[in-house]
């Protein structure tokens, strides 16, 4: 068993700093062992419950892809097809579920849920969205980071642009303060991360050096950043009202070549967890984005499909590190085959 055996990651401060970075080191060795085609199995016989409350094309793959890699299987319950929630409690259907299976991730709305199920599963429980966290997320991110960056974590800044009110920006946070990061919060006051967070991050910073700005002015936000990310304007839950109202707060933060310029860094990378909204390729986007009379939002089709992006590194990053989730909270090399003769 590995040191984190047993455990949940249902926020990013479930972890130390010590263990995100370990984390972060064995999704490095998992990705170069499976490029390498020696990747050993630590999951041979696990199974793994996969509750998505919302829709998921990354999160489920991930977990998908790196348990059936590992030798684990997974069985999906998708947002209608289970009794959670509705026909039976969330207490319930976790002591259901850990009866049957060795893990269990959920995606949904509050964090309260999959604070829930984790008291009540007796297995590890991962979190694979809230309202509140996406913390898979952090963890692909800043494998990401560390790959297109030299420096270490600590001299390494970061400006998060857009709805900071919501799970991207509260993750992007508290991670930054945890890794002892230049973290940047750019965008309108009234979408700034709760007071709470805020403070949790200043405190955080006190022990681990970081440097956290939360700024209404780009320009000021992004100046020496490293990188830059953003998310949608309008989240997974919410209703689709705001989306007037978030364009009239976020436009002057959309990520331009001109915000990348104003790094003053001509090797800035963007980041975005994605699905993003840079072109008419979505439903959702075509008929918001013509009301609006506008082509993109939180980012230009320039700036997504530049060099600067690394998205699909970051996306395909969140396999690996799932992983590293699953086989230090469930795995570790396995024990030695008993020998025939006793
Ligand atoms: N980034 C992310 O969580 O993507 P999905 O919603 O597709 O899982
Ligand atoms: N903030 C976005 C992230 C999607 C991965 C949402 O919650 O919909």
């Amino acid at each position: 068993p590995t040191a984190l055996a047993g455990r949940h990651f249902l926020k990013e401060l479930d972890f130390t700093a010590e263990e995100f970075r370990a984390l972060i080191e064995l999704a490095a060795e998992l990705k170069a062992a499976k490029r390498a085609g020696t990747e050993q199995q630590y999951l041979q016989g696990k199974n793994i419950a996969l509750v998505f409350e919302k829709t998921s094309t990354r999160t489920r793959c991930a977990f998908e892809v790196a348990a059936a890699d590992q030798g684990a299987h997974t069985t999906y319950l998708d947002p209608v097809g289970s009794q959670i929630g509705h026909k039976e409690s969330v207490k319930d259907t976790a002591r259901v579920l850990g009866r049957m299976f060795d893990a269990i991730e959920y995606r949904g709305h509050g964090q309260g849920v999959v604070e829930e199920l984790a008291t009540h599963a007796g297995v590890p429980v991962y979190n694979g969205l809230t309202d509140e966290w996406h913390p898979t997320q952090m963890l692909a991110d800043v494998l990401t980071m560390t790959e297109h960056c030299d420096k270490p974590l600590t001299e390494t800044a970061f400006a998060y642009l857009g709805d900071a009110r919501y799970n991207m920006g509260n993750s992007y946070l508290v991670t930054g303060a945890l890794l002892g990061m230049d973290v940047r919060i750019v965008g309108p006051r009234l979408l700034w991360p709760d007071d709470t967070i805020i403070e949790v991050a200043q405190h955080l910073a006190q022990t681990s050096g970081a440097r956290i700005t939360l700024t209404e002015d780009v320009k000021e936000g992004v100046r020496g950043a490293d990188f830059v990310a953003t998310d949608v304007w309008v989240s997974m839950g919410e209703p689709k009202q705001v989306w007037d109202e978030r364009i009239a707060l976020l436009g002057p933060y959309a990520v331009t070549m001109d915000v990348l310029r104003a790094t003053g860094n001509d090797d800035v990378k963007f980041l975005h967890c994605l699905p993003a909204f840079h072109d008419l390729g979505t439903d959702v986007g075509r008929e918001i984005l013509e009301r609006h009379g506008l082509t993109e939002l939180e980012v230009t089709d320039e700036v997504f499909e530049s060099e600067h992006s690394v998205v699909f590194d970051e996306a395909e990053n969140r396999m690996h590190t799932i992983k590293a989730v699953l086989v230090a909270t469930l795995g570790g090399p396995p024990a030695p085959a008993p020998s025939p003769l006793g």
